[in-house]
C-alpha cells in the first residue's frame, strides 16, 4: 500500500518535534556534560561549585546540556532554573529562588529584595542544600539586573557561608561592571557550532524517535541535512522534518519524499528568518538589507559607505553590526585579497529574494 488510511500516521510520536523536548541522551555533547557536571560536584560534596558560563551561537545544545544536567542532580541540590527573557528585573529572579527555597512565593504585600535576599539564606542554611542559580539567556535581563543578582549571590556565599553555584547561558559575551567582575570568575564552556556530520547524526537519532521505520527517503533526509548545515541552525531541521512528514501525510504518503521538504522549505525558512530578525534594531536591519540588496560581490567597505550615506555611525558600530549579524548566522564574513590590500567580504547565507521577503514581512 502507498496510501495511508484516514487514521494512519508517520509519526510515532510527534512530541520528539516539540522545541522544549529534550532526548535522553545528547550526542556530542558529551565533553560540555562532563565538564558542567564536573564543576557542580563539589556543591554535593559540602564545598563550593565552580561558577560556569555555557557560550556558544543559537541551538549549540546549551539549554539541553544544561537541563539534563540539572535534572540529574536534582536531589541534591535547590535548583532554580530562569529564563531570563521572562524574568528580567533582579525582583523576578530573587522572586522565583525565593519560591524554589520555601516551596511558595514571597508574600503579595511586596517585601524589598533584600528582605527577600535574607530570607532565601536562612531558608538555604535550614535545609542545608547547596543552591544552584542557572540565568539561561543571561544577556536578556534588565540592564544592571544581571550585576546585582549575581554581586548579592556572591555575599550570600560570604555572609552566610551557603554553598551556591551558579551558571550563566549566553549566546553573546557578557560584560560585567568592576565590582561584580572582580568578586565574579566563573569557568567557560563553549559550545561551537555542529559540523555536518553531527547534524545528521543528531536528526537521525529525531527520525528514530520519532518517525516510525523507514518513512523518510534518503534523499529527502539529506536535503534536510544539507539546509540544515546551511543555516547551522538545528531546530530549523528539526522544524522541518516535522513539517514534511506532515506534508507528507496531507498527500496521504506512506513516505517523506523529496518533494514534501522542497514544499515546506521556503515557508520555513521564512519563518526561521523573521526570528532572527526580529532580534535586530533597525540600523542591523539595514545593513542586512543592502548585503542582500547588492548583486554580486560584497565587501564590507562598500557596505560601511552605503550604509553611513543612511544612518550616521562610526565605523566600531558598523564592525559591532557585521560580526552580530555573522553570529546570528544570517551572513558569513571571510578575509580576502582586493588589489594590494586585504578586505573583510561578506557572503550571503541565504537566498536573496527569501531575506528581501522576510524583512518587509519583519
Ligand atoms: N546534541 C544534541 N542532541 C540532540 N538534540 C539537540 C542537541 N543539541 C541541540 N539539540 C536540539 O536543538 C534545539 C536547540 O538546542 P538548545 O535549545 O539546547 O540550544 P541553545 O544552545 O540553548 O540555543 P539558544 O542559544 O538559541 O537558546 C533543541 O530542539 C534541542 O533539543
Ligand atoms: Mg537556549
Amino acid at each position: 500500500m502507498n496510501f495511508l488510511w484516514r487514521d494512519e500516521t508517520l509519526f510515532r510520536d510527534e512530541s520528539v518535534f516539540d522545541p522544549e523536548y529534550i532526548p535522553e541522551t545528547l550526542i556530542h555533547r558529551e565533553r560540555q556534560m562532563m565538564a558542567l557536571a564536573m564543576n557542580l560536584r563539589p556543591a554535593l560534596r559540602n564545598s563550593s561549585p565552580i561558577h560556569t558560563i555555557l557560550f556558544g551561537p543559537p541551538a549549540t545544545g546549551k539549554t539541553s546540556t544544561l537541563r539534563t544536567i540539572l535534572r540529574e542532580i536534582d536531589d541534591h541540590a535547590i535548583i532554580t532554573y530562569v529564563r531570563c527573557p521572562l524574568a528580567r528585573t533582579s525582583y523576578r529572579v530573587f522572586s522565583r529562588i525565593f519560591e524554589r527555597v520555601y516551596g511558595y512565593p514571597p508574600p503579595h504585600t511586596g517585601i524589598s529584595i533584600a528582605r527577600m535576599y535574607e530570607l532565601i539564606c536562612e531558608g538555604l542554611l535550614e535545609r542545608n542544600k547547596p543552591l544552584i542559580v542557572a540565568l539561561d539567556d543571561f544577556n536578556f535581563l534588565e540592564r544592571d539586573a544581571g550585576n546585582e543578582i549575581l554581586y548579592a549571590l556572591l555575599k550570600a556565599h560570604e555572609e552566610y557561608s551557603i554553598r551556591i553555584g551558579i551558571i550563566l547561558v549566553t549566546t553573546e559575551r557578557i560584560e560585567l561592571d568592576e565590582k561584580t567582575g572582580a568578586v565574579f570568575h566563573p569557568d567557560e564552556i563553549y559550545f561551537p557550532l555542529y559540523d555536518e556530520d553531527e547534524i545528521r547524526d543528531i536528526l537521525l537519532q529525531r527520525i528514530r524517535l520519532g518517525f516510525y521505520d523507514g518513512v523518510i527517503a534518503d534523499e529527502a533526509f539529506e536535503r534536510i541535512v544539507e539546509l540544515t548545515a546551511r543555516t547551522s541552525d538545528l531546530r530549523f531541521g528539526i522544524y522541518l522534518l516535522r513539517m514534511s512528514g506532515i506534508e507528507a501525510e496531507r498527500r496521504a504518503s506512506r513516505r517523506i519524499e523529496l518533494r514534501d521538504v522542497e514544499m515546506v522549505y521556503e515557508g520555513g525558512a521564512r519563518v526561521f528568518l523573521a526570528k532572527s530578525i526580529s532580534a535586530l534594531n533597525s540600523d542591523e536591519r539595514e545593513a542586512l538589507k543592502i548585503i542582500y540588496s547588492i548583486e554580486g560581490d560584497v565587501n564590507s567597505g562598500d557596505i560601511y559607505r552605503i550604509l553611513k550615506a543612511e544612518v550616521n555611525m562610526g565605523y566600531t558600530r558598523f564592525y559591532e553590526i557585521i560580526n552580530k549579524l555573522e553570529r546570528l548566522r544570517l551572513i558569513d564574513v571571510v578575509m580576502g585579497k582586493k588589489g594590494r590590500g586585504r578586505t573583510r567580504y561578506i557572503i550571503r547565507r541565504y537566498d536573496r529574494e527569501l531575506m528581501l521577503k522576510a524583512l518587509m514581512e519583519g
